[in-house]
């Protein structure tokens, strides 16, 4: 059977070049992995009264039971003000809860960050990668992805364009499925 891996692309905005980049990333996964965009478009901003109340919203009882049964996760992440923006937190926050059910656990991911500008989200990734470090998510270390010059990378169709970025971006994906190959629970 598949490894499910959840591409989650931390931007709601109907033209993202991170969601562009999901699709790419998506038609890179190699036999034997099927790689899925999980939507994170419908999760309210997390309040722990809803689950300590048990009046949990039926899009946090969904996103957790899809992420639950994700084996792990490649996430694709612009940067809003040197950070993770919102979307991307709060859905990590949602999987995080109850305390002790983290639909994160111990399931190995990567970090794709990206931005028009020529940082490349470097100030996104990492503190991504410093909430990952807490949810036990074993994240890849080489290759960085940091994606600059991003809104250059795609055609008209909104396609990822052959060439150098193309090709790293195939070489990272290949890199992830060795690190899944390596750090997932047998
Ligand atoms: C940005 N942008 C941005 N870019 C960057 O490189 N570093 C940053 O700190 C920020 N900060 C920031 C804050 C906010 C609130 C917005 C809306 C935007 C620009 C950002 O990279 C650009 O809008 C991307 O296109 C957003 O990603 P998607 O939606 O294309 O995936």
């Amino acid at each position: 059977m598949s490894k499910v891996i959840g591409i989650m692309a931390g931007s709601l905005r109907k033209e993202s070049f991170s969601k562009k980049l999901s699709n790419a990333v998506i038609a890179m996964a190699p036999e034997g992995f099927e790689f899925k965009a999980i939507r994170l478009d419908d999760l309210q901003v997390y309040n722990q009264d809803f689950d300590d109340n048990n009046e949990v919203p039926q899009a946090y009882t969904a996103f957790r039971e899809e992420v639950g049964q994700l084996d792990g996760f490649i996430f694709i992440t612009p940067e809003y003000n040197r950070s993770v923006p919102a979307v991307l937190k709060n859905a990590l926050d949602v999987g995080s809860r109850p305390y002790g059910k983290s639909v994160w656990d111990g399931k190995p991911g990567a970090i794709f960050s990206n931005s028009p500008g020529a940082v490349g989200g470097f100030g996104a990734n990492h503190h991504l990668r410093q909430s990952l470090v807490f949810l036990n998510i074993p994240v890849m270390q080489q290759p960085e992805v940091y994606l600059a010059k991003v809104n250059e990378l795609f055609d008209e169709s909104g396609a990822i364009k052959e060439g150098g970025t193309k090709d790293f971006i195939k070489k990272a994906v290949d890199a992830y499925i060795s690190w899944f190959n390596q750090n997932a629970k047998k």
